[in-house]
């Protein structure tokens, strides 16, 4: 087989990805790991920035997240017991929206079946080869049966764990890596949500999330150890810790019920440099990992693949190469900030093994900043629904 651009990786990026490119007329093939419904069950991400909204409406696949999302102008921060709104929509002009990434990956699945594009699914040992020449190669098993897919390019969106990263020798990359001495444990649950709009709360118990998937479905997190076993966390001690950790009145207003996802993920902020190397490139997660708590990571994922697209573009329709000799730089240049944004929004938040009286207390004068300054809380807005492209 032969195409243009192959694809390795069915997530956000990928799919993403593949359907910009279909727009332009670039011919591409998508190769995943696992099967459409593993990658649909993964419980994940719930927030949009518009630019991302964008680029759905750009490919035809964001009608339904305009009729179910909820467009959100504002979220709170709890602490001391009380919380206080930031008014994101007042000092930005933006909103944001909640739609659950199953959700974005559904439509986009959906948008590339319906214009008749190749996707593999269940593709073994994907390999990556060549891309230090004019001739890369992708090869792959497919029901035990060897394959190879001739191509001009190769974007490995295949998530932090991939096969595209770990197949660039290791002189060729700069890493950066942060890993936070804790984890979220997060719940789904048909409950209506305890508040409009999100609720991250410090506490001492540790930091605490509100946020839904819908007006009829609550997500929510707790921080926790990272050696915790979801065994250890049935949903009744689970709603007890959340309870404790926000302010009075959501504690009484909270309903609760059976949850229908239940799951624990490691806090990680990591950068690999650069994001190409000759003929392949990385987008999302392949190459960079925030920390949940800007709610950043699917968002970074399609300004990547925005970038790459349009390099792509350039390569295709104006004989050009300066996109692509470019791409690495520009989509570092705003990945970084959002790695700095989720960052200090964490070390904001939680509770640090080490940060002592002292370290809480810069802690609570940082939201109190941040809650009383116009100056700071619009420098979380702007952040928060997303710099621009
Ligand atoms: P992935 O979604 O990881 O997709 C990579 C794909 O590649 C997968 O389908 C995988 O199966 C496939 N793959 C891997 N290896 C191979 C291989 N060898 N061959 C073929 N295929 C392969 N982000 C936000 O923006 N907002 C949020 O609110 C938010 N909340 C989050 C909450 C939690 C609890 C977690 C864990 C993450 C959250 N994120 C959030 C982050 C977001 O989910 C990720 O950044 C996003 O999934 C990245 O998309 P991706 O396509 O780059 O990678
Ligand atoms: C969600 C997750 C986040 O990390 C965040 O900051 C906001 C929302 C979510 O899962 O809805």
């Amino acid at each position: 087989m032969r195409t243009k651009v192959a694809i390795i990786g069915a997530g956000p990026a990928g799919l993403l990805l593949g359907q910009l490119l279909h727009r332009y007329g670039i011919d591409n093939v998508i190769l995943e790991r696992q099967t459409p419904e593993y990658v649909l069950g993964r419980i994940r991400a719930g927030l949009l920035e518009e630019g991302t909204v964008a680029l759905l409406d750009e490919v035809g696949a964001g009608a339904r997240a305009h009729q179910e999302g909820l467009i959100h102008h504002g979220l709170e921060l709890a602490f001391g017991g009380a919380r206080h709104r930031i008014d994101m929509y007042g000092a930005t002009g933006k909103t944001v929206m909640i739609y659950g990434q199953t959700e974005v990956t559904l439509d986009l699945m959906n948008a590339r079946k319906a214009a008749g594009l190749t996707s593999i699914y269940q593709a073994a040992d994907v390999k990556p080869l060549d891309f230090d020449t004019d001739r890369p190669r992708v090869s792959y098993v497919k029901d035990g049966v060897s394959h190879e897919i001739e191509c001009d390019f190769i974007a490995g969106c295949d998530g932090f764990h991939g096969v595209s990263r770990a197949s660039v020798k290791p002189s060729a990359l700069k890493t950066y890596e942060r890993i936070y001495p804790f984890g979220w444990l997060g719940i789904l649950s048909d409950t209506p949500p305890v508040s409009p709009e999100l609720i991250y709360s410090n506490h001492a118990r540790g930091f605490a999330l509100c946020t839904m998937r819908s007006t009829k479905r609550s997500r929510y997190y707790v921080q926790c150890p990272l050696d915790d076993d979801i065994a250890q966390w049935p949903d009744e001690r689970f709603w007890g810790e959340l309870k404790r950790r926000i302010d009075q009145k959501a504690a009484d207003e909270l309903v609760t019920g059976p949850s229908i996802e239940k799951s624990i993920a490691p806090l990680r902020s990591f950068v690999a440099e650069p994001m190409r190397f000759g003929r392949m490139f990385l987008a999302g997660d392949a190459s960079h990992i925030v920390p949940p708590t800007g709610a950043k990571g699917l968002n970074l994922a399609a300004s990547d693949v925005h970038y790459l697209s349009q390099a792509f573009r350039e390569y295709y329709d104006e004989k050009s190469s300066a996109g692509i000799d470019g791409y690495s730089a520009r989509a570092l240049a705003r990945v970084w900030k959002a790695v700095r944004f989720s960052w200090w929004m964490t070390s904001m938040l939680h509770q640090f093994p080490e940060q002592g009286e002292f370290g809480a207390r810069i802690q609570l004068a940082e939201l109190d900043y941040v809650v009383n300054s116009k100056a700071a809380s619009a420098s979380l807005s702007e952040n928060y629904v997303g710099l621009p492209f």
